[in-house]
């Protein structure tokens, strides 16, 4: 192992960067060479490639985005551009590839590794929607530039006695909706995995109401789709004024957390000792804080387990 590589692909995710810092510090620790690939997949199909130095990641642990840049890849997706992949691999003799992203990125990592190139993978997604791993890079930040803005929607939301709903992202996860909904009080929690029931989120709406509450939150994950047909539903059901923030992009942006640039630095660093062992085809993970490796098989054929339990007690608490 002498020339490895590392790229970032997808949707960012805050703690980008500080998993990048690790993947290039620990190597150049080990006396690796290593590259930096712009734009995901598209850089390693491209030639996009940069050799990294102990200063091309200095001053970047605390910022969000990815100074790699990435893009979502749908040449990546054809056999002609793996093949172009395969022949820049060869060109620049890389080794070993480190590859940071989600669902849709560690797939194509298991691409790589099963044309025999040596692979890690990193969980990078604000989603959370990966199974094998407690959590993502990503998450934890997200998850908190969604408290802050339920925190300022709630403001104005009680001020004129309404409900709002707030959409958050997630694709077909709802951990984002879930969490932030049990953090920040939500009277409702709608995500994919759980069927709702229009009915009993009107009950609950009504019965704050009767009781003198001046607000309600509903969390909503995107995943579950048409805020604007709920609200409007809830309005000709029991006439309560509804309003609908839709937070988008703003949460994949941002300083990362404490949190994900410790999970991102322990990731980075055990992706190249992986490498450094020889092993390759595996993704590494966190599960009850201590750092794991998985097959890529194993990690990628696993649903996802929803953490009902987690839906219930956000239920009961915000009777
Ligand atoms: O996977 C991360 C994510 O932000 C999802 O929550 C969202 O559905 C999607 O990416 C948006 O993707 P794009 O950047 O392609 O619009």
């Amino acid at each position: 192992m002498k020339n490895i590589a590392v790229l970032t692909s997808g949707g960012d995710s805050p703690g980008m960067n500080a998993a990048i810092r690790a993947v290039v510090r620990s190597s150049i620790y080990n006396e690796l060479k290593v590259y930096g690939v712009q734009k995901g997949f598209n850089g390693l199909i491209h030639g996009d490639v940069v050799e990294m130095n102990i200063s091309s990641v200095a001053d970047i642990i605390q910022r969000g985005g990815t100074i790699l840049r990435t893009a979502r890849c749908e040449e990546f997706e054809t056999e002609e551009g793996i093949e172009k992949a395969l022949n820049i691999i060869d060109i620049f003799n890389f080794d070993g590839i480190i590859i940071i992203g989600g669902d849709g990125t560690l797939r194509g990592a298991k691409t790589l590794s099963d044309r025999g190139i040596a692979c890690i993978g990193i969980p990078s997604t604000i989603d959370n929607d990966l199974p094998f791993t407690d959590c993502t890079i990503g998450f934890d930040t997200a998850l908190n530039t969604v408290l802050d803005a339920v925190n300022k929607i709630r403001d104005t939301t009680t001020s004129h006695e309404r409900v709002s709903i707030i959409e958050v992202m997630g694709r077909k996860s709802g951990d984002i909706a879930l969490y932030s909904g049990l953090a920040g009080g939500a009277e409702s929690i709608v995500v994919p995995e759980m069927e709702f029931s229009f009915e009993s989120i009107c009950k609950k709406l009504l019965q704050g109401k009767n009781r003198g509450k001046l607000h309600s939150i509903i969390m909503l994950s995107e995943g579950v789709g048409n805020a604007i047909k709920l609200a409007e539903d809830i309005e000709s059901k029991i006439g309560m004024e509804v309003r609908i923030t839709i937070l988008g992009y703003l949460q994949r942006g941002g300083a990362p957390t404490a949190f994900d640039r410790i999970l991102a630095s322990r990731f980075g660093a055990k992706a190249v000792e992986l490498l450094l062992q020889g092993k390759s085809g595996r993704v590494v993970g966190i599960r009850n804080n201590d750092i794991i490796d998985e097959d890529f098989d194993v990690a990628l054929n696993t649903k996802k387990k929803f953490n009902e339990y987690m839906y219930e007690l956000a239920k009961i608490l915000s009777i």
